[in-house]
């Protein structure tokens, strides 16, 4: 299957994209993962997105497209794609790159809830895995949160302050939001109710993904 999940920044992407990974056994491409390991390992992309991304604006149309152009030759049959496309002129290049998606999953959550989630949020640097100090905790090793995942420390990221988180909601609601007319056009849409337990949002969208 290929999946793109659509939503506003916090409002669960990366978590419910890692657990129906992990139902269907097919890799997740994450943009944003990718382009904080570019940073991390001081590439000239990771150069270049550094101050965008945490200033909470988009990289250029072309820079994203590049990356994920390059990771979808990686990849053997599905895929799920998280935080991309963001803008249509991204949706459109996806379509002219051959790629028919089975399954448009649009995650809605309102804008304070995502602000007040974020200020929890926690990430892996290592992996990308990301938790919730409340509502999905890392491991606690005597006070030093770990990742569940792979052990490493767990860190917050730099766009998560609630002035730049403010700012990303506003670029979504310009910039990304209208791929909801988009895909809807093309009858691929489903809009999952993100839910307060994380296990409850993961069964609505395991269900869109299903088609039930
Ligand atoms: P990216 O990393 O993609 O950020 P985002 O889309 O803003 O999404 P987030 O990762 O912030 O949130 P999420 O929806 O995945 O939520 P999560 O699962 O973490 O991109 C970062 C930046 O990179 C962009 O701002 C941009 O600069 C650049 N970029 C990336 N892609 C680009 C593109 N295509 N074009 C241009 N620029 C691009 O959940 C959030 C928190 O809530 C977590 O702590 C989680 O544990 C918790 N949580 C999740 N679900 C629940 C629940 N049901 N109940 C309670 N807590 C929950």
């Amino acid at each position: 299957m290929k999946i793109i999940f659509l939503g506003a920044p916090g409002a669960g992407k990366g978590t419910q994209a890692a657990a129906v990974s992990r139902e269907l056994g097919i890799p997740t491409i994450s943009t944003g993962n990718l382009i904080r390991e570019a940073i991390a390992n001081g590439t000239p992309v990771g150069l270049m997105a550094k101050d965008i991304i945490a200033k909470g604006q988009l990289l250029s149309d072309d820079v994203v497209v590049g990356i994920v152009r390059e990771k979808l030759k990686t990849v053997q049959s599905g895929y799920i794609l998280d935080g991309f496309p963001r803008t249509v002129a991204q949706a459109e290049a996806l379509e002219k790159m051959g790629e028919d998606v089975d399954t448009v999953i649009n995650i809605y959550v309102p804008d304070e809830v995502i602000v007040k989630r974020s200020a929890g949020r926690r990430f892996c640097p290592k992996c990308g895995a990301t938790y919730h100090v409340q509502y999905n905790p890392p491991r606690n090793d005597n006070g030093t949160l770990l990742c569940a995942e792979c052990g490493s420390k767990v860190a917050v990221r730099d766009d998560d302050k609630e002035d730049v988180v403010r700012h990303r909601l506003e670029v979504y609601h310009e910039q990304t939001q209208p791929l909801e007319v988009f895909y809807e056009k093309r009858g691929k849409l489903r809009t999952v109710i993100g839910q307060e337990e994380v296990a409850d949002t993961t069964a609505l969208t395991l269900k869109a993904v299903k088609g039930n």
